[in-house]
């Protein structure tokens, strides 16, 4: 999705806001720009395509202490040099660049056509930047307030002005915006990525917060319409390892985030597990044993692969807590305007924090008098910040589009909050210990999951063939299913169908072929034979099979492509089915000359609607 940064200081901002832009390019986007202060004015140059296009754009004389750059996910307009961002006022003397949606673009930009303003693209930016540049107001922070009051919708913003060269003026409404604190030096980004090798002492703008940026620090106001109130915040260090972001030799972001999948899970689980009660510690989620015992439902809300977890998550908490409990697409729950009850605990699961539709989901579920509380793996993210509580997964960070590392430690999340609900609740001491002790085994076998990672290879490649392909999978099977078949879409560009294996024979049997491979989850359970006798069903059409099981599963004369992944308690195995559709996706595309990193129209952090 769409990228900021911003830099003022005593060093040349060209360079740094490319170097910048670039630590953006995984998030997703199709255009890109830049625009710096010089003594004359601003200089700007955006082209469609790659940031090594703008580099090759850049006027001869980019120089400038300070910049403002952008990589544009279209949303608005095709993506074409005049729709790249930054945008320019009537003047030329005002730049701005946003992530966000305005909603009441046409209105506005209709508005300004009549008054014989002359607009150059067709985005919602634009109006943006002839809002501030029509303002008289004295300050550029009281002209961005103004001009903010016009814009319904949601921005994450900088704005840069030739008539006040000694800053920036950021805002947010709903993307985020992060201040980065260097020495007589100031950055700006909307993702930490991008600034994490200048700076770890950063300060997130809440909603609702602009702030005047100069080489000498920052001053954050709260906007109320168009009025600015001083709300002074501090810049606290991050605690991250800086390495994470950087390109990883050979393999990419995507394979190395699989392969720390097992120190990842043991994150999760560090200081959490108790051993002699059977049970979980999570003291950030702000439930007392009274408050747990009056739950009566959980509802989990999350987005794309985190709904697929929530799923799982739900399967978890009903079995271990015996609470009656699903998921629910976070992106449609707030239009059906939901009944919200007292009793029931929402869990939003979300690794960015800062997905939108979840984040608005939350919103509705406490604007109601709901209580939330946040599985979440960027810390002091959007959501991490709006829950009642929470669990922190401490994946690290994860900068590959696809999910991996951090769907396998929100799984984790889940396997500790049914602890804690179930012992609180009916879950027996034998059981309890039963799960602490699975899984304490957990990253050890993830470790050894992750051995298939070769074997698979042969097996991927077959599957990158097919256009078409089924993903099946029973209870708790079916989510890892829906989870596989996503891995796939997302990487491979492949059509992936994710079907309950009960469903098969009420409808998708009839498009089971040769050409049409199927992936079955098939593991040692009370269902394994119902999953056999569905195989046979496949087989009999002439559909491949690929089947993810166990060891001790006899599969009978099922012509099939066998898979043994190691076991684990039955309420852990799901998690363990998960690695090995991972790594068949991942080989799959590399297989097909694909770059795993960089997937088509997608973006790291959807923080548009
Ligand atoms: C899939 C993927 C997406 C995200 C979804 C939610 O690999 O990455 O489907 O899971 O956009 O993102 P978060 O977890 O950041 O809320």
């Amino acid at each position: 999705m769409c990228g900021i940064v911003g830099y003022i200081g005593t060093q040349q901002a060209g360079p740094l806001l490319l170097e910048g832009l670039a630590r953006l390019e995984h998030r997703g986007y199709d255009s890109a720009g830049a625009a710096v202060l010089a003594p004359s004015g601003l200089r700007v140059a955006k082209r469609a395509g790659r940031v090594a296009d703008l580099r090759e754009a850049l006027p001869g004389r980019f120089t400038g202490r300070a910049g403002i750059g952008h990589t544009r996910w279209a949303t608005h307009g095709p993506a074409t040099d005049a729709n790249a961002h930054p945008h320019l006022d009537a003047t030329g003397r005002v730049a701005v660049v946003h992530n966000g949606i305005i909603d009441n673009a046409a209105a506005l930009r209709a508005e300004l056509t009549a008054a014989g303003v002359d607009l150059r693209s067709d985005t919602d930016t634009e109006v943006l930047a002839h809002l501030v540049g029509r303002s008289t107001a004295e300050t550029l922070e009281a002209r961005v307030a103004e001009a903010l009051a016009r814009v319904e919708g949601t921005y994450g913003l900088a704005v840069l002005h030739a008539d006040f060269p000694d800053r920036i003026v950021v805002a947010r409404l709903g993307s985020p915006i992060v201040v980065g604190v260097g020495e007589k030096e100031m950055h700006v980004a909307s993702d930490i990525a991008a600034l994490v090798r200048y700076t770890t002492t950063v300060a997130h703008l809440d909603d609702g917060e602009i702030a005047t940026v100069t080489a000498g620090g920052f001053t954050t106001y709260r906007l109320d319409r168009a009025d600015l109130t001083h709300s002074p915040r501090a810049a606290a260090a991050l605690d991250v390892d800086v390495s994470s972001y950087d390109v990883p030799e050979g393999s990419g972001h995507m394979w190395r985030e699989i392969l720390e999948q097992p120190a990842a899970v043991e994150r999760t689980l560090r200081g959490r597990l108790d051993e002699r009660f059977g049970t979980a510690h999570l003291g950030g989620l702000n439930l007392d044993p009274r408050e747990t015992r009056a739950i009566r439902r959980v509802k989990v809300l999350g987005c794309g692969s985190a709904y697929y977890v929530g799923q799982m998550g739900a399967s978890l908490i009903e079995e271990l807590a015996r609470i009656p409990a699903d998921a629910e697409a976070a992106s449609e729950f707030r239009y059906r305007d939901p009944v919200i009850e007292p009793d029931t605990l929402y869990v939003a699961v979300s690794q960015s924090g800062e997905t939108i539709d979840t984040l608005l989901a939350v919103q509705e579920v406490r604007r109601k008098g709901g209580r939330v509380v946040g599985l979440v793996n960027v810390v002091g993210s959007a959501i991490a910040r709006e829950v009642d509580g929470g669990i922190y997964l401490h994946a690290g960070p994860e900068v590959a589009v696809a999910s991996t590392k951090a769907l396998t430690t929100m799984y984790v999340g889940f396997a500790l909050l049914a602890l804690q609900l179930g012992r609180v609740r009916d879950l027996s001491i034998a059981d309890g210990k039963r799960i602490v002790a699975a899984l304490q085994e957990l990253p050890g076998l993830v470790e050894e999951t992750l051995d298939l990672a070769e074997p698979l290879a042969e097996v991927a490649h077959e599957l990158a063939a097919a256009e078409s392909l089924f993903y099946i999978g029973r209870v708790r099977g079916y989510p890892v299913a829906r989870e596989g078949a996503q891995k796939l879409k997302e990487v491979t560009y492949r059509h992936a169908e994710a079907y309950p294996t009960s469903e098969l024979k009420h409808g998708p049997l009839a498009l089971v072929s040769p050409a049409v491979p199927t992936v079955a989850l098939v593991p040692l359970d009370e269902l394994t034979d119902r999953n056999v006798a569905a195989l046979h069903e496949v087989a009999a059409r002439g559909g491949p099979l690929v089947v993810v099981t166990h060891a001790d599963v006899d599969l009978g004369d099922v012509p099939c492509r066998r898979v043994d992944v190691p076991r684990s308690e039955r309420e852990l195995d799901p998690l363990l089915m998960t690695i090995p559709l991972q790594l068949l996706a991942v080989h799959a595309a590399t297989h097909l000359g694909l770059d795993v990193d960089k997937p088509r129209n997608l973006a790291k952090s959807v923080t548009v609607e």
